[in-house]
This record gives structure tokens, C-alpha cells and sequence, in this order.
């Protein structure tokens, strides 16, 4: 047989999902594993909405979308969505918008609209861990901007700026962050955006987890500073807010080249989103939204018992998160590396995490734990965490 795809040997697989992979297998065999390692929210999808996608199939909705961008309803609910929620303008949304399945697709669809081979792509680290999968199998190379801990992973234009070249393209930034749960400051989002003119660079914005910021705070979006719309490509979705990951749906945001370079991707690739899931936005976007803050206010209680809870544990150092749902802790008096650390903590503790490296070398010495995970579960691993610290 001749050689299989070299491009997709080369690409590193999750390591996420060998986490899961290795913890389900331990479940199969009978063990207790608790898992920490998703991000997959323990919430259901609420009730209405699931009713708007049900009927949505009922009346026949069961055919390609029309047009093949998103259903028109969708468009402009996402588009009044924007500019209510966001202050991203969006005047003509069947030019600006386009519903993907999933915010993912959205991500790498934004990404082969803006590459050339050799653009560089500025990813700051610790970074989601597909971002530099995505810019290498769109044609592009990732190029870390470290982010140190000591300094909370603080943004910074000399931080960026020091690694911009005059092949650098975009910068890929996601707020509020997955894995550190930082939520970025104006002074911040001022700094992306000033590199970015400065430089004459596109901004991939991945807002998936806008609306889960904690303590009253408001989620900023880049598009909305001046002059930023234009360059600008912010992608969102009901995966993470409306407890809804298995639904595929998400939405890029950008000037009408971007979106018409990206529908033509589509058409030749995956086509279109589920047409229900896009009854089903309607539905989410215009319909009532306590749900939403139900689950966020769940979150930041179940952030205020782990961070405290960890902190209590002697050798544990984990500071407090402003959005998503992910904590980063340390362990400060292990010698072990983080995949090591996270293998200990399978072993001994039960307890499935993703090792930091998994984010880039800014992330080596944390491990991270969603905190998406029923609080009861919460409870069982630092009840198992405080009795196995000394030993990992
Ligand atoms: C940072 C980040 N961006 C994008 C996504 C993709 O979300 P979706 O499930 O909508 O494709 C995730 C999912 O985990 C994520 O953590």
C-alpha cells in the first residue's frame, strides 16, 4: 500500500483525548475515575431550546439550509446578538456571518481564509491545545508568544511585538482563556489591537466562553475597539454558554471577503450546519437567558470551593479564575513533569487532568481541572487530592 497522508502522521495528537481515552478504559475496567479532564458542561440544554429544534424537525426542517450560510432568522439573531451583546457592529449579516458546526470549524475556516503557506500566526501560550494543529494543517506556522505565570499570563504589546516578523500574518487569541481562565483587561485587548494595527495584522478572535465571566465582569470583544471590525474575525457559538456541545453549532463574524472565501470552503468541504440547530439559535439567542447566568453564578461557586479547597491542600497552589471554566493549578512540590503528574494523578488519586504541556511549554507545572463537572464530583477529588498530594 502506498504512504498514508504525511501532513496528518506529523500532526501530534490530543492530548486531551488520550487523557480521556486512558481514564475511560480504567472505567470500563470497573475503576472510579473522576473526570476532570473535558470541558464538556454537566448542565442539560434548556428546555426551550431543545423544543425549538424537536419542532423544528416536526415541521420538516429537515432539509439543506437556505441559504447555505445559516437560515435567515439565525443570521440576523446572531447579527442583533453582536451588536446588543458585543458592540460589534454587523449591518449586513448575509455577507458577515456564517453558521458552522461547531465554534472549531468556525476557527479553522477563519484561518484558511486569511493563510498563505509561510504566514506566521502569533498563539499566546499557555493556548488552546488545537490552535497550532489548525495553523499548520491551514498552511500557516504557529508562533508562540510566551505568556509567564509569575506574571499571570499577562498580555503585553512588547510581548507580542517581540515576535512579529514581516511574516506574521494574524494573532489568534482566545478570552476568556482555555486553560488559564484568565478574562483579558481593556489595557490588554488595547495592547492586541494596537500590535495588530501597528503591524497590519488579522485578529482571530475565539469568544466561545464570553459569557461565562465571573464576579459581575464584562466580556470585552475585540472587534468592538476602533478600527478593529474590519480585521477582525471573531468566532463564538452555544457549544459552552448554552450547555449545548454535542449540537455543532457556531458562527464566524468578519468583513464580507473573509466570510465569502470562507462559504466557499464550506461548499467544498462540509457544506453548511445542521439546518436545526440553526432553529435552534433562534431559539437560544432570542429566547430568555436566565439559564445562562444559572449556570454561569454554578460555575463561580464551584471556582470558589476548588480554588479555596486546592489552596488548603499543602504542596497545591491555584489561583482564582475570572471566566471559563478551567483551573491551571501547580504542584509546587512535585519533581514530576506535568504529563508525569497527570499519569500520578490517574494512578493514585483517580482523577483523569490534562498535564500542561498540553497547552505549550508556558503551561509545563500545572495540570488543568474543569470545573464543568458536577460539584458533587468536585468534592470526591479534593477529598482524594488532599490525602495523595504528598506523594505525587
Ligand atoms: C478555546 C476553545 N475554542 C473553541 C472550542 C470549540 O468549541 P466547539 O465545541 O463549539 O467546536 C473549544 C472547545 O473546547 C475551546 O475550548
Amino acid at each position: 500500500m502506498k504512504e498514508l497522508s504525511q501532513r496528518l502522521q506529523t500532526l501530534p495528537a490530543s492530548m486531551t483525548l488520550a487523557v480521556n481515552d486512558k481514564a475511560k478504559a480504567m472505567q470500563a475496567a470497573g475503576a472510579d475515575v473522576i473526570a476532570l479532564a473535558g470541558g464538556d458542561p454537566d448542565f442539560d440544554t434548556p428546555e426551550h431550546i431543545v423544543a425549538a429544534a424537536v419542532a423544528a424537525l416536526a415541521a420538516g426542517h429537515t432539509h439543506y439550509p437556505a441559504p447555505m450560510i445559516g437560515i435567515l432568522p439565525a443570521l440576523e439573531a446572531v447579527a442583533a446578538k453582536m451588536e446588543r451583546e458585543n458592540d460589534i457592529p454587523v449591518p449586513d449579516p448575509r455577507r458577515q456571518i456564517i453558521l458552522t458546526p461547531g465554534g472549531k470549524w468556525g476557527l479553522y475556516l477563519a484561518l484558511s481564509a486569511v493563510l498563505n503557506p509561510g504566514d506566521e500566526v502569533l498563539i499566546l501560550e499557555p493556548h488552546w491545545v488545537s490552535y497550532p494543529s489548525m495553523v499548520t494543517l491551514a498552511g500557516g506556522i504557529p508562533v508562540a508568544v510566551s505568556l509567564p505565570a509569575e506574571d499571570n499570563f499577562q498580555v503585553t504589546a512588547e510581548r507580542l511585538q517581540a515576535r512579529v516578523t514581516p511574516r506574521t500574518k494574524a494573532i489568534m487569541v482566545n478570552n476568556p482563556c482555555n486553560p488559564t481562565g484568565r478574562v483579558l483587561t481593556s489595557e490588554e485587548v488595547e495592547a492586541i489591537a494596537a500590535v495588530a494595527l501597528a503591524a497590519d495584522l488579522y485578529v482571530i478572535a475565539d469568544e466561545i466562553y464570553e459569557k461565562l465571566v465571573f464576579d459581575g465582569r464584562r466580556h470585552l470583544s475585540i472587534a468592538a475597539l476602533p478600527h478593529m471590525a474590519e480585521r477582525t474575525l471573531t468566532v463564538m457559538g452555544l457549544t459552552k454558554s448554552y450547555a449545548m456541545t454535542g449540537w455543532r453549532l457556531g458562527w464566524l463574524v468578519a468583513a464580507p471577503d473573509i466570510i465569502r472565501l470562507a462559504t466557499r470552503m464550506n461548499s467544498q468541504t462540509v457544506s453548511c450546519a445542521a439546518t436545526f440547530t440553526m432553529h435552534a439559535c433562534v431559539a437560544a439567542l432570542n429566547g430568555p437567558q436566565e439559564n445562562i447566568a444559572t449556570m454561569r453564578d454554578a460555575y463561580q461557586r464551584r471556582r470558589d470551593f476548588m480554588v479555596q479547597a486546592l489552596n488548603d491542600i499543602k504542596g497545591i497552589k491555584c489561583r482564582s479564575i475570572e471566566g471559563a471554566f478551567y483551573l491551571f493549578p501547580r504542584f509546587t512540590h512535585s519533581q514530576r513533569n506535568s504529563l508525569e503528574l497527570a499519569d500520578a494523578l490517574l494512578d493514585k488519586a483517580r482523577i483523569a487532568a490534562v498535564p500542561g504541556i498540553a497547552f505549550g511549554r508556558s503551561g509545563e507545572g500545572h495540570v488543568r481541572f474543569a470545573i464543568s463537572t458536577a460539584q458533587h464530583d468536585l468534592e470526591r477529588a479534593v477529598a482524594r487530592l488532599a490525602k495523595v498530594a504528598h506523594e505525587l
